[in-house]
Formats: structure tokens, C-alpha cells, sequence
């Protein structure tokens, strides 16, 4: 029967929605993926992946040949099908302002709703702002003809980029922002099998559930400034931050995770979701309660800056005219995401700044070459540092730190290298005979 096996639509098949459509399809369900952009769906449905993320092609392949899986771009279908709906859109940083934009949510309900004439549960996963479930179970009410039949439930989503997989079908916690037993009971049976595995479920009300997608990245946005304004300091007065980590680290209370300094973080969920996040507790009368995140959010940027001043201590002030080999596009290694990504802001304000910069970056050249036509790509982490002034390391892949100083200073005009990621080992280059920086 349904209340046994539910049948799953996941509405928006970006990065959250894609994984989770096709890992709950992995697991047995019956999953229709819905979407408005009809190119989309169309390679999904062929078997394209829209994003790179490791055992995710070979899990949709399997999944559309089982039957268990299925794309559309109608609502009226997506109704007729499922029983819980999960709403995966995104929710972007306005534009010219902190506030996340929830048009795509809204959307997303407001297409569906009508359609919904039978029992159903809609279930929110997007990272919205506190007070959002509260307003759609409104709009739940007012446009669907099954009226209270259909609830709104939440069940916020902490996936990681490069370990999507993983985390969809073996997470920390799942936390049910419920308003009944009722809905309990459906988001139960719509995660049986991740249940059997192990994990533990927190049911809160509708505002807590939230609350805790927007406290965890925060938690995780100040854990990596911290350890960055330490860097600030430590710079300050010739102390090594690497080994002040590595101290703190040992105490489990703290722990040595999201405290590694460097560059910082971005990418499309810590820096819009803290601004959006302070930017509501300002509206709902709170903001002295988050005004702190406004300063993580200053110590993380102040990290872009001061990558841009290393390069320019070690190339003597001259910047302009010089010869940049940039290590990194993507936000983070494993992934070919370029949003808000510290390794492109620094290579373009070197580029600004009359560098002659040329980025190398595994995964993310195309989507980098796409957005930055301006800057120069090449094919290699060597092929990007012939001719060399300084050889700038922006995101931590694996293969930077396998190059060899000695093979790579073969290829460069000037033993100079900054570290922006705290990765290399220090001593061997400068026996190298490198100038080795870092933040
Ligand atoms: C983050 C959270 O970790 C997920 O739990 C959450 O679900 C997700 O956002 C989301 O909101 O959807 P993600 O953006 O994929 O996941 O990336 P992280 O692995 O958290 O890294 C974020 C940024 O922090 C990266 O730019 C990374 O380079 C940086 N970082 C991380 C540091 O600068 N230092 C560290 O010690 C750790």
C-alpha cells in the first residue's frame, strides 16, 4: 500500500534534487523527478548527470533501467503520482541583497498545489528562511482541493558536495519538522530503508527544523573563520597557525574538522546561507543574536584579500605584467562547482590588477572558462606554470600536492610559491630552493 511504500516526487532535479531522486530510486522507490527546465529532464532522463559527483552517473544508470526512476516537466503528472513530494529548488542570494530568494519554492508550491486533490504530504528541503514552512502550509491550504488532506512537512537536507552519495543514503541525522504523527509516519516510510541503516531521527516543529539546516553551517562557516582569524594573528606575531590546529584539534570537544586555515570557504550554500540567516534574524528582531556572522563572513573574505597581498609580497610589489599560474577553480576539491569560489575571486583580482594569470583546475575549467572568459586556462598544473613568476595554489586537489617542487621549478621563470590551502610541505620546497608563502 502507499503508506508502506510512498510514491516519491522530487521536484527540482538540481544538485539536491538529482541525488536525492535518484539515491531514493537506488533504494526501491517508485521516484518521478520533476522540473521546469525541459533540457534537464531530457538528460536526466537519457542518463546525464548535471553535476559531477562521484557514483552518481553509475547509480542514475541503474535506476533508469530498473523503472523505478522517471522525469517529467508536468505537475498535473507529478500530482497524479506521488503521494509525498519533495520540494528540492534552490534558493539563491538575491541579488543586492543578503535575503535568500524563495521565488523557486514558492513556484514549485504554487504549481503543484492545485493538482493535489487526494491525501499527500509536500515536504520542503530547500534551506530557506525560518517562517517559510509556516507561510506555504498557508498557501498548502488556500490552492489545494484536498485542503487539510495535504500537509507541509520539513526535512532539511546536509549533503555534502563530493560525498553527495554518501551522505543522501547514509546521514549523520535526519531531522522531521512535522505538524502531526501523521506526517511523522509518511517522512518514515519515505526513508525506511536510510532508517534501517542506522540513522537517527530528531522530530522537531516546522520553524526548529529550519533553523537547524541554517545553525549547522553557520556553526561550520564560524568553526573555519575562527581558525582563520587565528591565522590573522599568528601572521601578526610569527606564529604558525598550522600547528596551533593541529593542538586545538587534539581536544575532542574541538576537534580538528572545518579548522583547517586557509583560503575559506565557499560555494553555494556557507557564505549565502549565513547572510541570509543574519539577514532574517535582523528582520525577525534578533540580529544581535547572528550580528557575529556578519563578521565570519568579513574574516572569510579578508582571506581573499590577504592571498592577493601574499602574491604581490613575493612577486615585490609588481603585479602588474606578471606571469600567475593559478592552482584551482573549484570551491573545494572533488567538485567542478565555481560558486563563490575563492580560488576564481583570487584569480580575478590578480587579472584586474594587470596579472597574467592562467588557471588550471581538474574538474571545473569549463564551467570556470564559461563564466571567466577573460582569464586563460590551460590543460596541466605544468602547463599552466611554464614561464611562471609565481605559482598560486587556490584549491587543495590531491594532484597539487603530488607535484614535485623540482619538476616544477624546471618549468618556471622564478622558484615562487604561495599556499593558500596549507597542503604543501613547507621545508621541502624551501629546500627546493622555492620562496614558499602561505595565508
Ligand atoms: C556544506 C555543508 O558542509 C553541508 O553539510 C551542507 O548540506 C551544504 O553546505 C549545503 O548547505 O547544501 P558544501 O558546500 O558541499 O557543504 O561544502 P563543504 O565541504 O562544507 O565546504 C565548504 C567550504 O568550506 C569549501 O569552500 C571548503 O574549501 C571550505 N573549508 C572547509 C575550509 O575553508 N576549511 C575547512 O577546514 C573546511
Amino acid at each position: 500500500s502507499p503508506i508502506d511504500s510512498p510514491r516519491l516526487t522530487v521536484i527540482g532535479t538540481g544538485y539536491l534534487g538529482a541525488t536525492h531522486a535518484i539515491c531514493m530510486a537506488a533504494l526501491g522507490y517508485e521516484v518521478l523527478g520533476v522540473d521546469v527546465d525541459e533540457e534537464k529532464i531530457a538528460k536526466l532522463q537519457s542518463g546525464e548527470t548535471p553535476i559531477f559527483e562521484p557514483g552518481l552517473p553509475e547509480l542514475l544508470t541503474k535506476a533508469l533501467d530498473s523503472g523505478r526512476l522517471r522525469f517529467t516537466t508536468s505537475y498535473t503528472e507529478a500530482a497524479r503520482f506521488g503521494d509525498v513530494h519533495f520540494i528540492c529548488v534552490g534558493t539563491p542570494q538575491q541579488a543586492g541583497s543578503d535575503a535568500a530568494d524563495v521565488s523557486y519554492v514558492d513556484a514549485a508550491v504554487r504549481s503543484l498545489a492545485p493538482h493535489l486533490d487526494r491525501r499527500a504530504l509536500v515536504v520542503g528541503r530547500s534551506t530557506v528562511p525560518v517562517g517559510t514552512a509556516e507561510r506555504l502550509t498557508g498557501l498548502l491550504r488556500e490552492l489545494a482541493p484536498a485542503g487539510t488532506d495535504v500537509e507541509l512537512a520539513w526535512n532539511p537536507e546536509f549533503l555534502r558536495e563530493g560525498f553527495a552519495v554518501d551522505d543522501t543514503l547514509h546521514p549523520d541525522r535526519l531531522v522531521f519538522g512535522v505538524a502531526s504523527d501523521w506526517a511523522e509516519e509518511r517522512l518514515r516510510a519515505a526513508f525506511r530503508p536510510v532508517l534501517e541503516y542506522g540513522a537517527p531521527v530528531v522530530r522537531t516543529d516546522l520553524a526548529t527544523a529550519e533553523l537547524v539546516k541554517v545553525a549547522a553551517n553557520s556553526f561550520l562557516a564560524t568553526k573555519i573563520s575562527y581558525i582563520n582569524a587565528m591565522a590573522e594573528v599568528c601572521e601578526a606575531v610569527g606564529a604558525d597557525v598550522k600547528d596551533l590546529a593541529d593542538a586545538l584539534a587534539l581536544d575532542d570537544r574541538i576537534g580538528g574538522r572545518f579548522l583547517k586555515p586557509g583560503l575559506g570557504f565557499g560555494g553555494g550554500c556557507l557564505p549565502k546561507d549565513i547572510r541570509a540567516f543574519a539577514h532574517r534574524a535582523e528582520e525577525m528582531g534578533v540580529g544581535q543574536a547572528t550580528s557575529f556572522l556578519r563578521e565570519v563572513d568579513k574574516i572569510n573574505q579578508r582571506r581573499r584579500a590577504r592571498t592577493v597581498d601574499l602574491v604581490g609580497e613575493l612577486l615585490g610589489g609588481r603585479i602588474a605584467g606578471a606571469r600567475v599560474a593559478a592552482w584551482g577553480a573549484a570551491f573545494k576539491p572533488n567538485s567542478d562547482d565555481i560558486r563563490d569560489a575563492p580560488a576564481l575571486e583570487v584569480a580575478r583580482t590578480l587579472h584586474g590588477l594587470g596579472a597574467d594569470v592562467r588557471v588550471y583546475d581538474p574538474a571545473a575549467l569549463g564551467n570556470a572558462r564559461r563564466a571567466f572568459p577573460e582569464l586563460s586556462y590551460g590543460e596541466s598544473a605544468l602547463d599552466v606554470a611554464r614561464g611562471a613568476d609565481v605559482v598560486v595554489l587556490l584549491t587543495e586537489w590531491t594532484e597539487f600536492r603530488e607535484v614535485d617542487p623540482d619538476a616544477l621549478g624546471a618549468v618556471v621563470d622564478h622558484r615562487r610559491i604561495v599556499d593558500g590551502r596549507h597542503v604543501l610541505n613547507a621545508g621541502r620546497w624551501r629546500a627546493a630552493g622555492w620562496e614558499y608563502r602561505a595565508l
